[in-house]
């Protein structure tokens, strides 16, 4: 059976969306935010609160496993980190080769290391030498820079060096999340490499889950702002048939559950955006969730959020 992933996807799929994304199903595997290496060896603590699921044996509550994702320029120090990593027992440690953010890069990590392929191939090959032997390493990267001139150099130096397996997320740097995504390019680079290539880029639906395995000839693909916009996206892809009323019965406890985690992990200020952030892509796919953003969309307070969540019945309503 073909495997589906959930992307990593900094301030967004942190543990608490993994966890209640997992939990409705169908994702064989999920990875976390970057973890960002810069000169220290992290501390335990940096890798738990990235990664509580290291806590569970690696695993969300719903059992799938959680691999932990590094970005960061230098071999050395990634290297180090990536041995910390390992010894915690991750599905296995990812490096980080697609971040566009102009901050990451100006630091020299995340994509603009796709200008330099020899770079590439010395930092993968530095870590996986630092690894114990039986966690795999894993990269995921975006076609280039500017173009793909050097795309194939750099997917051969990412496997040639080391990782086991590539994550592609089919666009340049420079396009960002600028669809289409050129899922033909994932098969170029997977027919370039001796290792399994996971497809990633613009599938928002089963459709496009179709097109992408069509085009890029591979079976694996990882779902990121899709798996969010529709939190049965995986299972309807696995098979399932579901959909309207019964689905979005599926939906609005996922919310609570949502609701309840993000408010036990994060300082009161920070909650009503990351609610808003969720309903912003569920509305995309439920009509459902447009009717409930535009409720909650004027909240500044927790306490506000639940009255909206209370009113569409998703929460309990407060005792008067
Ligand atoms: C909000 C956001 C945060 C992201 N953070 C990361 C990250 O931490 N590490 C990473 O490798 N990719 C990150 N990505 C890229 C995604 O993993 C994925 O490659 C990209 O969104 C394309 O897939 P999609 O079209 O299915 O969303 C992020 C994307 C988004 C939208």
């Amino acid at each position: 059976m073909a495997r589906l992933a959930l992307a990593p996807m900094q301030g967004l799929a942190d543990d608490v969306m993994r966890e209640v994304l997992t939990a409705i199903g169908g994702y064989d595997w999920c990875v976390t935010e970057f973890i960002r290496v810069t000169d220290a060896l992290l501390p335990a603590r940096a890798f738990r609160r990235m990664a509580p699921e290291l806590d569970n044996a690696g695993r969300t509550g719903a059992g799938t496993p959680v691999a932990i994702q590094l970005l960061g320029s230098d071999p050395v120090c990634l290297a180090e980190n990536a041995a910390r990593a390992a010894e915690f027992g991750p599905l296995a440690v990812d490096l980080n080769f697609g971040c566009p953010a102009p901050m990451v890069n100006r630091h020299g990590g995340g994509a603009i290391l796709l200008n330099d392929p020899e770079l590439l191939h010395t930092i993968v090959a530095t870590v996986r030498r630092a690894m114990p032997p039986q966690v795999p390493l894993t990269a995921k990267m975006r076609l280039g820079v500017k173009d793909t001139a050097r795309t194939l150099d750099c997917a051969l130096a990412l496997a040639t060096g080391g990782a086991a397996e590539l994550v592609v997320h089919a666009r340049t740097k420079e396009e960002g999340y600028t669809p289409p995504a050129h899922w033909h390019w994932i098969a170029r680079i997977a027919e370039a490499v001796a290792v399994p290539v996971v497809a990633n880029g613009e599938v928002w639906n089963v459709a496009d889950w179709e097109g992408i395995r069509e085009v890029s000839g591979c079976a694996d693909v990882m779902l990121g702002r899709g798996a969010v916009a529709d939190p049965l996206l995986a299972r309807r892809i696995k098979g399932e048939a579901i959909a309207g009323a019964e689905a979005w019965a599926v939906v609005e406890p996922a919310l609570a559950d949502f609701w309840r985690r993000v408010t036990a992990k994060l300082e009161p200020r920070h909650c009503p955006g990351r609610i808003k952030l969720w309903l912003g892509l569920l509305r995309r796919t439920w009509p459902e969730a447009e009717a409930l953003y535009q409720r909650i969309r004027p909240a500044r307070d927790c306490a506000a959020v639940e009255a909206g969540l209370a009113a569409a019945g998703i929460l309990p309503a407060p005792v008067a």
